[in-house]
Formats: structure tokens, C-alpha cells, sequence
């Protein structure tokens, strides 16, 4: 049974890639990677990998985590000069004891295992550091909370009395709004149907330096047990990772609840969050060791891409709303 989730516009072509992959016959864990590594690599997704925005010093760092259904899981952390980070975090995960390497150290570990190094600041990512660096007690980059459609980064300007000012894209070279995403997740289910997933980031856009967010914490960002369920999350991490969405779900699941079902419980429960503020949103998605597969989301605006069997292959663009977006078991 061949399934293949990604999350976001941005997760279309990464969800072919890997969709393709599984059709070849290639192993959950290869077609994730290579989806995440498509993405990482392109350079018109501002969120993922080289040309992600960078944080509040100008530096552009990226986290990834991925696992298979044996429970083995590997992540990388802080990562500031090495697109594939995905890659890297299987690295750990096959060649080191250890789950998890951040900064100078899983940088040490890609070069001994032969990664190329490279810049991740793009100079169209830059300038939109510069705009946002000239001014940045009074300028801020949100996720705008949208009443229908997607979501997108915007700048507004901040008053005295911390009235908001929505200011032109254009003007502070911002990216388009179908550029404008967060984290990729892909969760996939091979021809032996076995699950596996990968989450690779750059994180939120102008963030602390130093900051990490949910996409390399294994439970928050990505979760397999490959008896279970496989899970993602994607959006504010810091909900994600007080809540431990990926792994709530799966836990839910294992005790007997429906996909769908886990994800609203799972988005009630960030739901909840005393610190959750309006333009914060979270995506949730799940596949069940049967096939069965729901999303969820905070808010309206989130979108997936889904590839599998029972959709005859075809690679489709869902919009996740209110509802959770649920399929039934395939055959
Ligand atoms: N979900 C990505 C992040 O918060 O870094």
C-alpha cells in the first residue's frame, strides 16, 4: 500500500518525488529523504533548507529529524552550512549511537561523512533580512492569521500604542505568498507497508539565534512506530513541542482511537495552550498502519499534499480546514 504526505504547497513536488520513489520500490525511508532533500534544495521555499529566512543575527540555521518503523530515529540541529539535513540526521541515525548532533558538532560529523558544504544564505533572503534588520524593534514579521485561504509571512509596523500596520510585500522584497510556508513533513507508507518520516526547517523566520523548534524533537515534529502510525507536525514549534503532538497522536492511535479523531484531540489540546496567540497556526497529519489517514489544523489555511493508491496516484492539493481532511481505510 503506497501512501506519500507532505505538508504545505510547498510539499507538492517533494510529495511526487516521494510518491515515485515508493513506486520504484524504494523503502519508505529512502522516498522520505529524497522528498525532504528536494525541498531543502529548492530554493524558491523560504522555510526549507538553502533560502530559508534567516534568524535575528542573519544567519540562516536548519533542523531535521527523521525514522523508520523500527523506531530508529537520527536529527541534526543549529546546522549552519549544510543544505541536506535530512540526510545528515540518517547519517546519525545508521552511523552513531546517538540521536541527535546540533551545531558545531553535527556540522564536524557531515564533513567526516562527506557532506558538501555549503552557504545556506541566498541573496534574496538576505535583503529580507536587511528590510527587516534596519528596523527591528518596530518591525516584525508574522504569520498573518487568515480568514480563508493560506497563511503567509507579512510585515507590519508597530505604533505606540502597538497598533498594527500591514506593509506592501514589494516594498521589503518579501517573497511571494505561495513561497511564504513553514517546515516540511513527509510520512510514507512503502509496498511492505512499512511507515517512515522526515521533518527538515529552517525554522521561524527571524528567530532567536540559537533557537531550535519542534522539527528535529522526535515526538514533537515527527513520530513512527511502525505497529502504529506515523506523524508530523508543522507550524508554531514551540506549541508542537509543549503539547509533543507527533507522539500524542500516535499514542492515541495505539489505543485505539481513529486518525481523525487523534488529530482533533491532539489540535485540542494545543488548542489549550495559554501562550497560543492568533497568528499561530499547526498542522497535524497521520497515517495509520492500515493506510488510513487524516490532517487537522489550528486554523483554516493549511494545506497537504497527498499521493496514494486509493487517489489512483494522482498527486493532489488538499486545503485542510476546520475539519480534519480524513481517508478511509484503502484496500
Ligand atoms: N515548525 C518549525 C519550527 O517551529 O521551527
Amino acid at each position: 500500500m503506497l501512501i506519500s504526505l507532505s505538508t504545505w504547497k510547498h510539499g507538492f513536488h517533494p510529495n511526487r518525488i516521494t510518491y515515485d520513489a515508493l513506486l520504484a520500490g524504494r523503502s519508505a525511508l529512502d522516498a522520505v529523504e529524497l522528498g525532504a532533500r528536494y525541498c531543502e534544495a529548492d530554493l524558491t521555499c523560504m522555510s526549507v533548507g538553502r533560502g530559508g529566512i534567516p534568524d535575528a543575527s542573519g544567519h540562516v540555521t536548519l533542523d531535521a529529524s527523521i525514522m523508520d518503523h523500527e523506531g530508529r530515529c537520527g536529527a541534526v540541529a543549529f546546522v549552519h552550512n549544510y543544505e541536506h539535513v535530512a540526510s545528515i540526521a540518517r547519517r546519525v541515525m545508521e552511523k552513531t549511537p546517538h540521536i541527535m548532533l546540533v551545531g558545531e558538532g553535527a556540522e564536524q560529523f557531515a564533513e567526516e561523512e562527506g557532506f558538501t558544504r555549503t552557504s545556506l544564505l541566498t541573496t534574496k533572503a538576505e535583503l529580507l533580512y536587511k528590510e527587516w534588520a534596519k528596523q527591528p524593534d518596530k518591525l516584525h514579521v508574522r504569520l498573518r492569521r487568515a480568514e480563508e485561504g493560506e497563511h503567509e509571512y507579512v510585515f507590519v509596523s508597530v505604533d505606540e500604542d502597538g497598533n498594527h500596520t500591514e506593509i506592501q510585500r514589494e516594498s521589503v522584497g518579501l517573497p511571494p505568498i505561495n513561497e511564504s510556508h513553514d517546515t516540511i513533513g513527509i510520512i510514507g507508507m512503502d509496498s511492505e507497508g512499512k511507515l517512515a518520516g522526515a521533518c527538515t526547517t529552517s525554522g521561524l523566520a527571524f528567530k532567536l539565534h540559537g533557537r531550535v523548534g519542534d522539527s528535529p524533537i522526535i515526538g514533537a515534529g515527527l513520530y513512527v512506530d511502525g505497529e502504529v502510525a506515523a506523524a508530523v507536525a508543522t507550524g508554531t514549534g514551540e506549541l508542537v513541542m509543549r503539547a509533543c503532538s507527533s507522539f500524542h497522536i500516535v499514542e492515541m492511535i495505539r489505543q485505539g482511537m481513529a486518525p481523525e479523531e487523534a488529530c482533533e484531540v491532539a489540535i485540542q489540546r494545543i488548542a489549550r495552550d495559554k501562550q497560543l496567540k492568533d497568528d499561530m497556526q499547526v498542522g497535524l497529519m497521520v497515517i495509520r498502519r492500515d493506510g488510513a489517514w487524516a490532517s487537522r489544523s489550528l486554523r483554516p489555511g493549511f494545506q497537504l499534499a497527498a499521493a496514494s493508491k486509493r487517489l489512483g496516484g494522482a498527486n493532489q492539493l488538499y486545503n485542510v480546514t476546520e475539519k480534519s481532511i480524513s481517508l478511509a481505510k484503502e484496500a
